[in-house]
């Protein structure tokens, strides 16, 4: 069996572009390899600042995980700031990782556009990352488009690590989906659907009801033409069909085929009952579980314990060959 694992930030409601490029895939990978998924919050410290806000947005979150289908039967489900090895690691990591390497990041380069405060914490943000990865001897992560770089660099930083000091990490490959891996704005197709940036009425989030989702995709921008074709003139359309292709499961090609001569409208209409089918039952089984928040904690409490056998026995085995000296040792 294959250890997977991912992460996702306690920042806001999770949007269709974390469901179509990451969480779906979880889903699926949980039935068949051995799962590790968790909460970020200490890397949504890097962008958030009210501590009430994000106290909720991670049980909110834990309620999302289990909404689209995980289940800590099959796969351990934890918030990061519990196991706090993650943190410890991320400290020796950063003594391993270039300034230059950071500096490289594109999605630290953008985020320190549009923030006015750029906090050292969210230009090490790989190396939290790729401790986040290394501690439990990860096979594949299952992430979107967006964090390929960082997956480059936690394998770069782990084979610097095994040739300095001997094989202790495992090096990790990601795993990016070719459809859905990056989920534009519906409203500016040439910006990725994300929380924070591009118009809000781009982002469909898990939670919008289904008159908003029905709204947000038939108000979004098309390209000139009628013609539905995946095409790079046309990335407005494109990400339509792409949506549709994640979602149906039916290829683009296939789609192209069924709506030749349909005109916008119609595909709108068909993409936005599909979304609406797939998404609101989603929405009601999180409003459930947001009923019984003491059982969430409970679940997260389980997977941490579980997730920490592992981080401890990993951390203990660098801090040896890094060299600091055991606590009660000459
Ligand atoms: P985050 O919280 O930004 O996003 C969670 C997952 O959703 C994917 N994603 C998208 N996929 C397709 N289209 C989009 N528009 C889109 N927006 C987001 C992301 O690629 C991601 O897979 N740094 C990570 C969290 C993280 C992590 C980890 C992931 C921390 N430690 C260890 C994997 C392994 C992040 O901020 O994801």
């Amino acid at each position: 069996m294959a250890r997977v694992l991912s992460g996702i930030q306690p920042s806001g409601d999770p949007h269709l572009g974390n469901y179509i490029g990451a969480m779906r895939h979880w889903v699926a990978d949980q039935e068949r390899d051995d799962c590790f998924f968790f909460i970020v919050d200490l890397h949504a410290l890097t962008t958030q600042s009210d501590p009430r806000e994000l106290r909720a947005a991670t049980i909110d979150l834990a309620a999302w995980l289990l909404a689209v289908g995980l289940t800590p039967e099959r796969a351990t489900l934890w918030v990061q700031s519990h196991v706090h090895e993650h943190a410890e690691l991320a400290w020796i990591l950063q003594c391993f990782t270039a300034f230059g390497e950071l500096n490289r990041m594109t999605q630290f380069k953008e985020r320190r556009e549009q923030q006015d405060f750029v906090s050292a914490g969210l230009f090490t943000y790989p190396a939290l990352q790729a401790a986040d990865i290394l501690l439990y001897a990860i096979d594949r992560v299952p992430v979107g488009e967006d964090q390929r770089q960082h997956l480059e660099l936690t394998r770069d930083v782990a084979a610097r690590f095994n040739q300095r000091f001997g094989e202790t990490f495992v090096l990790p490959e990601a795993a990016i989906p070719s459809v859905g891996g990056r989920v534009m704005n519906l409203q500016e197709p040439g910006k990725k659907m994300s929380k924070s940036t591009g118009a809000p009425s781009g982002t469909i989030n898990l939670a919008d009801p289904p008159d908003v989702v029905s709204r947000k995709v038939k108000s979004a921008v098309t390209d000139s033409g009628r013609d539905i074709v995946a095409r790079d003139d046309k990335p407005a359309i494109s990400n339509l069909l792409e949506i549709h292709s994640a979602m149906s499961g039916r290829t683009v090609a296939e789609l192209e085929e069924a709506y030749a001569g349909a005109g916008y409208g119609a595909f709108k209409q068909d993409l936005a009952e599909l979304l609406v089918e797939r998404l609101d039952p989603l929405r009601r089984r999180h409003h459930e579980l947001m009923g019984d928040p003491a059982e969430l904690a409970r679940l997260l409490e389980v997977g941490a314990e579980r997730a920490q056998a592992i981080a401890s026995k990993t951390l203990g085995t660098v801090y040896e060959r890094v060299g600091l000296l055991p606590r009660g040792r000459a």
